[in-house]
């Protein structure tokens, strides 16, 4: 198969300035592709550690590559904008927007403060948005757009982390709900849900707990990157999708639903007696793949949006 490459697009990874981290080696990889490539990160945590988004640009540049560094926060909207304006200014458009900047706070909802609590929100799940937004008109004009959100399998419902689940599951959902506006303008959003050893699990779990060891030992940051620059490709066949990426492992995560029951005089007490079937898990289960079909059919307003130029 020939390489999948990169040449003449554009993309910005967010958060992408730690070493280890997931960001720099997605930043790495579609550099090495041909991608120019904006290395965004605050840097909040790296001060102490030689690694920043300058440094990871730096390192893509002596390699060969096109890249930038940026510095803004992706927590507001003027931040968000101004990470599109360096992309803008330095290569003239974006192609490709990974949202992977992230933080968590690992602790139990009593102890969690508003502060922090708020925090992961503005940055997990409003960082993406201002992030969609600020390229949005961008590529719809262009009729081309390849997003990825890094989302997490805490989404499932990890305990301790009700911040940061809730922040990552709303990300799988906003992705669900792009890729459903921006079919018609070409714009293709997806999810990655990865595992990898990096600071984020150096710095939230303890050394002795079993997920840390596994993550340290089978989970590098590069066996994440293939999936991440797979959906970003021209050639990415779906959207809308979660794909699970950790330690070379790949798969679909999806929502389903089971049969369930139908009874259109349906009681609390024809629930509590029929609750196996309501609940129970078949070979029935569906993709709710239809939803998105559904919603774009019922909605006027989808209708009267501007056909893709
Ligand atoms: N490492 C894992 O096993 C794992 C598992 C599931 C999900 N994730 C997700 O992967 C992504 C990357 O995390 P990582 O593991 O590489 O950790 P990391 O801490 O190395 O990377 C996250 C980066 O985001 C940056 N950041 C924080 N706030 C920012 C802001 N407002 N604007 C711009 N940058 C900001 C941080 O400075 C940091 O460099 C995160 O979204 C994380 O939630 C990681």
């Amino acid at each position: 198969m020939n390489e999948l490459r990169f040449d003449g697009r554009t993309a910005i990874v967010t958060g992408a300035g730690g070493n280890p981290s997931l960001g720099r080696a997605h930043a790495l990889l579609l550099a090495s592709r041909g991608a120019n490539v904006i290395v965004n990160d605050i840097d909040a945590k790296h001060a102490p550690s030689a690694s920043t988004a300058k440094t990871v640009a730096e390192e893509i540049v002596a390699a060969g590559g096109n890249a930038v560094h940026d510095n803004n926060s992706v927590a507001t909207e003027e931040g968000a904008r101004a990470i599109f304006q360096t992309a803008m200014d330095t290569f003239g458009g974006v192609d490709i927007l990974v949202n992977n900047a992230g933080i968590i706070y690992q602790a139990a909802m009593t102890e969690i403060s508003a502060a922090d609590f708020q925090r992961t929100i503005d940055v997990n799940l409003m960082g993406p948005a201002w992030m969609t937004r600020a390229v949005w008109q961008h590529m719809q004009d262009k009729g081309y757009g390849r997003i990825v959100n890094i989302t997490s399998g805490s989404m499932a419902g990890f305990a301790l982390q009700a911040a940061y689940a809730a922040s990552k599951g709303g990300l799988f959902s906003f992705t669900r709900a792009t890729a459903a506006e921006g079919e018609r303008y070409g714009i293709k959003a997806n999810a990655v849900s990865p595992a990898g050893f990096t600071r984020m699990v150096l710095g939230s779990q303890e050394e002795d707990c079993p997920s840390y060891q596994t993550t340290k030992n089978r989970m590098r940051p590069e066996q994440v990157s293939p999936v991440v620059a797979f959906l970003a490709h021209e050639d990415c066949p779906v959207t809308g999708e979660c794909i699970d990426a950790m330690g070379g492992m790949v798969r679909r995560t999806y929502l389903a639903t089971t049969e369930g029951i139908m009874d259109l005089d349906i009681t609390v007490e024809k629930i509590a007696e029929r609750w196996d079937e309501v609940i129970a898990g078949t070979s029935e289960q569906r993709v709710p793949y239809a939803l998105m079909d559904a919603f774009k059919l019922h909605s006027k307003k989808y209708e009267a949006q501007p056909e893709r130029l």
